[in-house]
């Protein structure tokens, strides 16, 4: 019997493998990537491939074997080598991608045991890492390359090696090494179940049916037998790779109590080459597609294969590597979903369906737009079944292209797509035939007949280019309101994309000697898509190497978990396994935003199999809230005024957002409460007022207190006495986490005096632990929390994971059963919400020459609809306004919007990236208005003075600021790319090219001095070994590995003798979050002091026996006290700020750096590329420069994310409508610049922090703007020419779709915005 539909996670638990990963449950993460191996019994060989087995059904495994990580490789016995080299290569951070990092590139190496640096892109591009940026794991995986002398075969002429062209210099990193690594030897991989290879080499066994409580799979072996059951259950649908209708049962909750899987039936597979094209099983694979596709590319005469080069196209960028793997051909096709790429482009080559039914045999059905019904219906009839797909040769003197464009460039469903053919008269420029298809622009296929009716017999040229857009204006219909919004884009795409294909054509027939016009040269550029290049040329750092080797501080040591993290051996809070009696805990949210609760009903959903209990306010013991500093928040919604602590009875609550916990369904598995809990009815009565955005916000004078002022000079004087005044603003978008690792705990009631003991993932176990607390009411002495390691964490894991663990204890409690609390991805970023919003409106006054002498900034976040961190992330925007810019007549102000949101909290910076980002905008658009270079106006404006003052009368000195700018603009080559970059613009019209350099200032520690102190204990056994424990969190930033260096150093025994097991509320209380970059000097200090104290006391002992051994000192030395140093406690200077007065030390130290991006866009897509990033980064003195650049690279790349393609969309109606990957994305491998420059600033200092290094975990981020301000320039170089202003509004993210559109010309021209108020918008800017 079958409990789960699929083959994910919670069934691997089941045999306690816990190495995969489940990320998101719907394919878009790959951290749960596994090998399947089948016997091919056509071509008689074993295939390896990837796939997510989120989605693989069990069922569908059967004959296959499944490799996970922990079959490859353990510490307990031996690494694979791909487990090592992720590792020693720094790879692993917090080690929640990594188990699917080696499974796709072990996968890899099964196949291609020497494989290109293109083969590592294409294997890892279906795998996301939130914390590393990438650039490590290509780094270890670059070592399999067959190469010698390091090139990574990424030159720019097919492979060819570019040390030897000259183009970029090589070597494997600096950070790691070579020697002694295992080699990779294919002989000792594990073999092919010979029992497997039995079974297939024999006939097929007779149907198979796999029957769950819910769910029955029937799994017929021939076609008779397919078609009889679909006769049979007309409504059950056909399944083969099941990543369309596997992501609808887990994410959305459709349920197909019978579904019929086709995969096993080998007339599906067919593939035959016939006279007239490709007839390809309806049941292949895209990535089988796409071998066929690249075989006939290489192997046959150009003019046949234009269609199927068109194809590789799209193929190419279609998804990521294991849904390739999974999803079929004509699963793409019948689902009927416009966003999907294939249907435009083989409708665009007039393929045709052969369809089969018991009733009717075989018929043939062109693939075109009558083909789709609906979204994700088609025009088969129930009982047919997709045999296979025609895919005609391409003819003489046709000519096609495939279009996509997409939020990334890779590993996401495009916006629009489009397929184009078109046909001439022999020898001539005359159109015969033209085919134009469109998906994403409607809620089907797309043809647009009429135009294209319209345009055979002309001539291609100008004329035919006019009309042929004025046509498609008219008949792509795409209401204001469309669904899927960005409508003046989708438009614009529509004839981009044409005349992108138009001059394509255009270029062909000139170089067939037809008579056309002649293509600009520099529109050529624009023909050439972006390539997806891999990172692969490496940074210089430098690594301070004045002490011992056996002194490991300084040194660039691996992470100390990497192994365990490498083989899936590490244990995250969900990999424990289930404790006897053990209940899950689901939470019940409001899809309202502002409503009176009139019922909570969970009657049919207690009624339930499996279901125990249902939580809501009245169930909470003590009281129903959180608290921070004075800001109370609800754990379960109560009535809007006032508080109730213990609500007698469900009604008169109300709810102030969409997601916010209503209540809560305990049952006995996962699926069981998940489905209870839809169940649960909730009776609202809407309420008023309801808004979500800044706007709004302002104009219902919405804000919560207190707002916060600062201010240096005479601002009001000084607008009086400058040259120019402008006034302007910029509007930030919000930022999910993303964590890889979604929230969770499990709480176990101890059954003895009311102890409880959490086992959570909380980056602030004290806080977690006194929320439960005063959730119970019982002592803080009576909890304890245990945190091991966060599979990411970011910000996000310090507030709402504090309810969402009072929630699951309250349930523990009520129940006297351990309860696990797991959230899905999708409820995880609509309750826990991310990075505020901000809108920063400013008045600038300054002289003609550039030099800024006064600003007046207001910034607006969006709090959401409780105050949570909001003022503290204010207080941080405001104190970090001046960044490295000394204006002396500053004003800032800092409003906190109440909206009727979720409420947003801490993200890595905490309003630092905000409020850095408004000044440097404020200074990009300062250069533009005087005519001047940015970088120029920023060196005039920056702090110069050995001793400066910030905007709160902070001293500090700006001279490694500035050291930092001038190594970063001359390692970068700055002005010589600038002209490179002004000649590139002029010789390209529709790709531009950007150039920016920042400076920064970045505080680090807590403005509040309190939570500046970190403590440690450390216990020094009888045989030598050390058992250090402390309150830092390890989420992936390393601290336990500098915490490991550190006392290694002062202990003087190697960090192999000294083990970190966890953070425990039990052994060290009271400790501050591990946040504001300031965990390893917290944390640092403590060990090290602590470890000093234990040296003070064993000294007069060792001193007195110098010949003993570290085991012999401490054998001897008694009594116990003697080696252990309880707690201690380190508090840090003193960092306090007095508001009213605007000033005070807000921080321990500044951490500065300078970083310079180059991009190119395409202005007709908005397409962008990052070429190249150069970051000088002042660290002091690195504790370890592996660790140090892997924060830098990994902020820097969720920096990327932050300001270019993380979008979040809100409803109308304030429903968060991005809640997956497949909807909001993260960087991927393709948007890491192939050229990433990370330079540690040589010879820096830090006297106030731990052996004088820096707090690195939080600056990064913002030096991501610099690809913001390269891509505004790169804009403003396409207005220019148009004649249009450079000063232009450009929203963050600068997503395609803002490129775009900010790239005004003719084709924007023919979309212009609705007026405001004259249609719905489908999405909202919060
Ligand atoms: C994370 C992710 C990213 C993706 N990115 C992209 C992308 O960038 N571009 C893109 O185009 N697509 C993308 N996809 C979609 C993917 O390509 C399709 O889901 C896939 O091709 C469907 O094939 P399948 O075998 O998995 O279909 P299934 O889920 O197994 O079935 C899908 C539908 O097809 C029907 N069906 C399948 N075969 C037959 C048959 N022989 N006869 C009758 N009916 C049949 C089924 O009944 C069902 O309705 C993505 C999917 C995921 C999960
Ligand atoms: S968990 Fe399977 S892809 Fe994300
Ligand atoms: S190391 Fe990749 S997600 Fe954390």
């Amino acid at each position: 019997m079958l409990s789960q539909n699929h083959l994910h996670v919670s069934l691997l638990y089941i045999v306690l493998l816990t190495g995969t990963k489940y990320g998101c449950g719907g394919g878009g993460c790959g951290a749960c990537t596994v090998m399947v191996s089948k016997y091919d019994q056509l071509n008689n060989r074993v295939l390896h491939y990837t796939v997510n087995a989120c989605l693989q059904p069990i069922c569908t495994l059967h004959g296959a074997a499944v490799v996970t990580v922990e079959g490859i490789g353990s510490t307990k016995t031996k690494l694979h080598p791909v487990q090592e080299r992720i590792a020693k290569a720094h790879g692993s951070q917090c080690g929640f991608c990594t188990p699917g990092m080696v499974m796709s590139m072990y996968t890899l190496l099964r196949n291609k045991p020497h494989p290109t640096m293109e083969d590592i892109r294409e294997a890892l591009g279906g795998n996301l890492c939130r914390c590393t940026g990438y650039r490590p794991i290509i780094d270890g995986f670059k070592t399999f390359c067959d190469v010698s002398n390091g090139c990574c075969q990424n030159g720019e002429s097919g492979g060819k090696c570019c040390i030897e062209n000259g183009t970029k210099q090589h070597k494997y990193s600096d950070l790691f090494h070579m020697d002694n690594v295992l080699p990779l030897d294919p002989s000792q991989d594990l073999i092919f179940p010979p029992e497997l290879m039995i079974m297939g080499k024999k006939r097929a066994c007779g149907s198979l049916c796999f029957q769950g409580d819910r769910l029955k799979l029937i799994s017929p072996v021939d076609l008779t037998n397919l078609l009889e059951l679909k006769t049979e259950y007309p409504e059950a649908p056909v399944v083969v790779g099941n990543t369309t209708i596997g992501p609808n049962m887990q994410v959305k909750g459709v349920h197909h109590p019978l579904t019929i899987y086709a995969g096993r039936v080998s007339d599906l597979h067919t593939v035959t080459w016939g006279k007239d094209g490709v007839s390809m099983g309806a049941v292949c694979t895209l990535s089988s597609l796409k071998d066929e596709m690249e075989r006939a590319v290489r192997e046959m005469e150009a003019e046949r294969t234009r269609g199927y080069q068109a194809l590789l196209q799209t193929l190419r960028c279609l998804a990521g590597k294991q849904i390739r793997n999974m999803a079929t051909i004509g699963g793409n096709i019948l689902s009927a979903n416009p966003k999907y790429d294939l249907n435009s482009v083989l409708a665009a080559l007039d393929c045709t369906l052969q369809v089969m039914s018991k009733e009717n045999g075989t018929r043939a059905i062109t693939l075109n737009e009558e083909l789709f019904t609906g979204f994700g219906k088609t025009a088969l009839r129930p009982d047919e079944v997709l045999l296979s797909i025609d895919i005609p040769y391409s003819k003489p003197w046709e000519f096609v292209s495939a279009f996509r464009q997409a939020q990334r460039r890779e590993f996401a469903f495009s916006i629009v797509n489009a397929g184009m053919k078109v046909l001439f008269r022999e020898g001539t420029n005359i159109v015969e035939s033209l085919n134009i298809y469109y998906g994403g622009v409607g809620p089907t296929l797309v043809k647009v007949g009429r135009t294209c009716q319209k345009l055979v017999g002309r001539s291609w040229g100008e004329e035919l280019l006019a009309d042929a857009c004025r046509l498609l204006e008219e008949e792509v219909e795409l209401s204001d309101s469309a669904h899927g919004g960005k409508v003046e884009y989708r438009k614009t795409l529509t004839t981009s994309f044409f005349f992108k294909f138009y001059m394509q054509v255009l270029q062909e027939l000139r170089e067939r000697d037809v008579n056309v016009c002649l293509l600009p040269l520099e529109y050529l550029s624009a023909l050439k898509p972006f390539k997806n290049e891999v990172v692969c040329l490496f940074l210089l750092q430098l690594v301070s190497n004045a002490q011992s080797s056996q002194d490991p501080v300084g040194h660039p040591m691996m992470h100390q978990a990497a192994f365990h993290q490498a083989t899936g051996e590490a244990q995250y809070y969900d990999d424990i396994p289930a404790v006897q009696g053990e209940l899950f805990v689901y939470m019940v949210t409001s899809t309202r935003a502002h409503a009176k609760i009139i019922n909570i009903d969970p009657s049919e959903a207690l009624g339930m199999t499996g279901v125990v209990t249902f939580l809501s306010a009245g169930d909470v013991p003590g009281q129903n809230r959180r608290m921070l500093f004075n800001n109370p928040e609800e754990l379960f919604a109560e009535e809007e005024v006032g508080y109730r602590t213990v609500p007698s009875h469900y009604h008169s609550q109300s709810v102030s957002c969409v997601g916010q916990i209503i209540g809560a369904v305990v049952a006995e598995s996962r699926e069981q409460a998940r489905r209870a809990a839809q169940m649960v009815k909730v009776t609202y009565q809407d309420l008023l007022p309801v808004f979500f955005t800044i706007e709004e916000a302002i104009q219902h004078q919405s804000f919560f207190d207190p707002k916060r002022k600062l201010e240096r000079g005479d601002v009001g004087k000084a607008f009086e006495t400058v040259d120019q005044i402008l006034e302007d603003e910029i509007y930030l978008g919000g930022q999910e986490h993303f964590y890889m690792e979604t929230q969770g705990l499990i709480a176990v009631p101890k059954g003895e005096n009311g102890e409880l003991e959490l086992f959570v993932a909380s980056q602030h176990s004290a806080y977690t632990q006194e929320v439960v607390g005063i959730t119970l009411g019982i002592d803080s002495n009576k909890i304890t929390c245990h945190v091991r390691r966060l599979g990411g964490a970011f910000g996000g894991k310090v507030m709402k994971i504090a309810s969402l663990s009072a929630i699951t204890a309250t349930a523990a409690v009520k129940t006297g059963r351990p309860v696990r609390c797991v959230l899905e991805r999708g409820d995880d970023m609509l309750i826990t919400s991310g990075r505020h919003p901000f809108l920063g409106k400013y008045k600038v006054g300054y002289n003609n020459d550039g030099t800024i002498m006064a600003a007046d900034i207001t910034y607006y976040s969006n709090g959401g609809c409780t105050l949570n961190e909001s003022l503290a992330i204010m207080e941080k925007a405001l104190l970090h306004m001046d960044n490295g810019y000394k204006i002396p007549n500053l004003r800032g102000r800092g409003l906190v919007c109440k909206t009727y949101l979720p409420s947003y909290t801490a993200f890595r910076g905490f309003g630092g990236p905000q409020g850095l980002m408004v000044m440097e905008s404020v200074l990009h658009e300062v250069a533009v208005k005087c005519g001047l270079p940015p970088q120029k106006v920023r060196e005039i404006n920056m702090y110069r003075e050995e001793e400066c003052y910030t905007h709160h009368k902070q001293l500090f000195s700006p001279r490694d600021m500035l050291r930092c700018w001038d190594e970063c603009l001359d390692k970068a080559g700055y002005h010589d790319r600038l002209q490179a970059i002004q000649q590139f613009n002029t010789s390209n019209r529709w790709k531009k090219r950007g150039i920016s350099a920042v400076p920064m200032k970045f505080g680090v520690g807590f403005s509040k001095g309190f939570f500046n102190q970190g403590a440690a204990l450390v216990n020094i056994y009888k045989d030598g070994s050390v058992l250090v424990a402390h309150g830092g969190t390890e989420m992936g930033q390393g601290i336990n590995t500098k915490a490991l260096q550190i006392a290694s150093r002062i202990l003087k025994v190697p960090m192999s003798s000294i083990h970190i097991k966890e953070t425990c509320t039990g052994n060290v209380p009271n400790a501050a979050p591990s946040a504001a970059s300031f965990g390893t000097d917290a944390v640092g200090m403590a060990v090290k002091d602590a470890c000093e104290k234990l040296m003070r006391r064993l000294k007069p002992f060792m001193e007195n026996h110098p010949k003993y051994t570290w085991q012999q000192w401490v054998i001897n030395k008694h009594p116990p006290g003697y080696k252990k140093v309880n707690i201690m406690m380190l508090l840090g200077p003193h960092t306090d700020m007095d508001w009213e007065n605007s000033e005070g030390p807000a921080y321990y130290y500044f951490t500065f750096g300078a970083c310079c991006s180059e991009v190119e866009i395409d202005c007709l897509t908005g397409d962008h590329k990052n070429l190249r990033t150069d970051i000088v980064m002042d660290v002091g003195r690195s504790l370890n420069p592996a660790l140090d650049i892997g924060q830098i690279e990994g902020g820097f790349v969720q920096g990327i994310g932050l300001y270019t393609i993380e979008e979040l969309q809100f409803s109308l109606e304030g429903v968060l409508m991005t809640r997956g990957p497949s909807q909001y994305k993260i960087p991927a491998l393709c948007d890491v610049p192939p050229q990433f420059n990370v330079h540690l600033l040589a010879n820096a200092q830090n006297p106030h922090a731990i052996y004088r290094s820096k707090g690195i975990g939080e600056p990064p981020v913002f030096l991501a703007s610099t690809i913001f301000f390269a891509i505004k320039e790169a804009v403003a170089a396409a207005r220019r020419e148009r004649g249009l202003g450079d000063s232009f509004p450009l929203s963050s993210p600068a997503t395609a779709e803002r490129i775009r559109m900010a790239c005004e010309d003719q084709f924007t021209e023919m979309a212009p915005s609705p007026k405001k108020g004259t249609f719905k918008p489908w999405s909202i800017n919060i």
